[in-house]
């Protein structure tokens, strides 16, 4: 392709560390398109003929065909894929395909490839997210009253209820729906034209190019269009947020299936046996994307390091941005439907969570507001108090609710029978009614809106 100036080929050692093919064979699709709307703009502004115009298009036809076949030949010696996909467009038409790189370089072609498949895993990865939402909202509808404990510190704290839990996720991965949405729309302009980094002597139409691709306008500077990468960057960014929500909800199901907890039994579709302890039953599914998340937000740090100190415009390193973007592309999906499956699938112990639930003086808060509410004692000295009430029953080993009235008027005589009404999870959570909280009430509130912002 250079053989004009260079007189020998490259080293073996050169010839191994060049190539990007192995990645870029992927964006063929996103190539050809973009090569597509290249040369009807040619045509169009008169800078190729009809006929040479038509013969360029009906060559990328059988290369698109030939390698979504499988028949087509990739090889190391033809860098990437836009070489590739000019070689065999000279095979197959001649000296009239090296027109069609009139007024376009590799360095404008290969970022808008990656731009335009960037764009559709945007999607991909919204419409994965969308599912996974779908499954949190039926189980969270079903399970609106079913009561947990809400943790801090792994410690039970406060019951909450199973619906409230599984909605908090809802929260999170509507925030990353959101964060790819605006991905998208801010990496969706058109750097095709910039050429190698200065534009081109060649009265193109850069407006064609970027209306016929889908893309809002043409960049307007070249050397931003070829240089930048922050479009990635922030995909992988949203990426690595979405990963650690996931890898989050996995940690909790993992926890919450361990034969200890027994709170969920996950299916076996997505677990597998041990080949030697036959009582086992590992959660595969959640560990993976426990540790794929790893791998995303190293994917994340691999795009900021390899743009950090880079100079304008172009420069090879860019090469190196392609396997990390191509396979955060393909992990999510693959994550976010193991997530919406096992979620989809769990069975759940409702007895297990509730004795849980009831378990560690989780409602101690509520005695403490019983005493703030009903005897108009300060909060810091109702909470002084009822650490002793809880001293009392953790020293006969039984709940609060199972402690005599007298127990605790020894501690504060103006204690009544009412306080009863307050120690029962079910009467906790039901008293969380500030907006957002855990009453069943404020989970039906937040499902109504969530069935409407979700199309349901
Ligand atoms: N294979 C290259 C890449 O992936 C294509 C652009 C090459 N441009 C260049 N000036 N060598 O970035």
């Amino acid at each position: 392709m250079w053989g004009g100036h260079f007189s020998r080929g490259p080293a073996d050692a050169m010839q191994a560390i060049n190539p990007s093919i192995s990645v870029d064979r992927h964006l063929y699709r996103q190539d050809i398109t973009g090569s597509r709307a290249h040369a009807a703009m040619l045509a169009a502004c008169g800078i190729i003929s009809k006929t040479d115009h038509e013969a360029i298009l009906g060559g990328l036809k059988q290369i698109e065909q030939e390698i979504s076949e499988g028949r087509f030949t990739f090889t190391d010696a033809l860098e990437d894929i836009h070489m590739h996909v000019e070689n065999r467009l000279a095979e197959l038409i001649g000296d009239t395909a090296g027109r069609l790189h009139t007024a376009r370089s590799r360095n404008d072609q290969v970022i808008t490839d990656v731009r335009l498949f960037t764009r559709e895993a945007c999607a991909n990865i919204t419409s994965s997210t969308r599912r996974l939402q779908r499954a949190l909202y039926t189980r969270a509808d079903e399970h609106a009253e079913t009561i947990m404990p809400g943790f801090t510190h792994l410690q039970p704290a406060q019951p909450v209820t199973l619906g409230h839990h599984l909605l908090a996720y809802m929260e999170m991965l509507a925030r990353d729906a959101g964060r790819f949405a605006d991905c998208s729309k801010r990496l969706n302009e058109c750097p095709l034209g910039a050429a190698a980094l200065a534009g081109t002597s060649f009265p193109i139409d850069r407006d064609m190019t970027a209306k016929t691709l889908g893309f809002t306008k043409p960049m307007g500077n070249s050397l931003d269009a070829v240089a930048s990468r922050d479009f990635a960057v922030e995909f992988l960014a949203a990426g690595a947020i979405l990963a650690t929500h996931l890898s989050r909800l996995c940690e909790e199901l993992i926890n919450w299936s361990t034969p200890m907890w027994r709170f969920i039994t996950l299916s076996e579709a997505f677990t597998t046996g041990s080949s030697i302890m036959p009582q086992k039953r590992n959660p595969d599914a959640a560990e993976l994307v426990r540790g794929k998340t790893a791998r995303i937000t190293g994917s994340l740090m691999q795009m900021l390091t390899l743009l950090k100190s880079l100079p304008l415009a172009y420069n090879k390193d860019l090469q190196e941005d392609k396997e990390a973007l191509l396979d955060v592309a393909h992990q999510l999906p693959l994550c976010l439907a193991a997530v919406e499956g096992m979620i989809a699938d769990m069975q759940v112990h409702k007895e297990r969570m509730h004795a849980a639930a009831s378990s560690g003086y989780s409602t101690a808060t509520d005695l403490a507001d019983w005493l703030v509410q009903t005897l108009g004692i300060p909060f810091r000295q109702a909470h002084h108090i009822t650490g002793k009430i809880v001293n009392i029953a953790e020293g006969k080993n039984i709940r609060l609710d199972e402690l005599s009235l007298s127990d605790m008027q020894s501690i504060e005589p103006g204690i009544t029978q009412d306080v009863f009404n307050r120690l029962s999870v079910e009467q906790s959570v039901a008293s969380r009614m500030s907006y957002g909280g855990t009453a069943p009430y404020r989970i039906r509130e937040q499902l109504r809106r969530w069935k409407r912002e979700l199309d349901l």
